[in-house]
């Protein structure tokens, strides 16, 4: 049953990166999206405005990490013009990218795996996790992103 499920979620999934073809910045601002909802959770948390939940917490960390397995896919030969603040150096310094990438996905990777079946216990749990994620925001953006 659970390989069934798997499997429909990995047909879903390849549909959808078939189908995003036809519009990977449309599908990267989306992912991107999605991780400025998460940060919007997890700073609102840090600072007391959204009460805590090991839940919650486990919910940012997963979005962080899905968001950061899938990002680097969605940057083909010929999206850097249009509806984008995507930078030219994306594809001019490909291998700076991939690093930044790369440095992205071993900090939600990391948090991911210490944050356990039920999200991280306490506050101070998410805190230690979700940091290290956060820094990467700016250093990504001031190189590969254009304002
Ligand atoms: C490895 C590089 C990288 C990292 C790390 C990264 N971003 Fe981005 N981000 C980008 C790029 C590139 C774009 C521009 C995408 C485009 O317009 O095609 C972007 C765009 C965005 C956008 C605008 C989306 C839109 O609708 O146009 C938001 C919001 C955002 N990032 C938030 C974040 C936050 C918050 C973090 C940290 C948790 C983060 N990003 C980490 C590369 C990165």
């Amino acid at each position: 049953m659970r390989r069934l499920v798997l499997t429909a979620a990995l047909a879903a999934f390849s549909f959808t990166a078939a189908h995003a073809a036809d519009d990977p910045i449309k599908v990267r601002k989306s992912i991107m999206q999605s991780v400025g909802g998460a940060a919007g959770l997890a700073g609102g948390m840090m600072k007391g405005s959204v009460p805590y939940s090991p839940a919650a917490g486990k919910a940012a960390i997963a979005t962080f990490n899905a968001a950061a397995m899938s990002f680097g896919s969605f940057f083909p030969e010929g999206s850097d013009s249009g509806d984008t603040t995507a930078a030219p150096a994306i594809w001019s310094d490909a291998d700076g990218f991939k690093e930044s990438l790369a440095k992205f996905a071993s900090a939600t990777t990391a948090a991911a795996a210490a944050s356990g079946r039920e999200g991280p216990a306490d506050l101070d749990a998410f805190k230690e996790a979700v940091m290290p994620i956060l820094s990467n925001c700016k250093s990504c953006h001031q190189t590969f992103r254009v304002k």
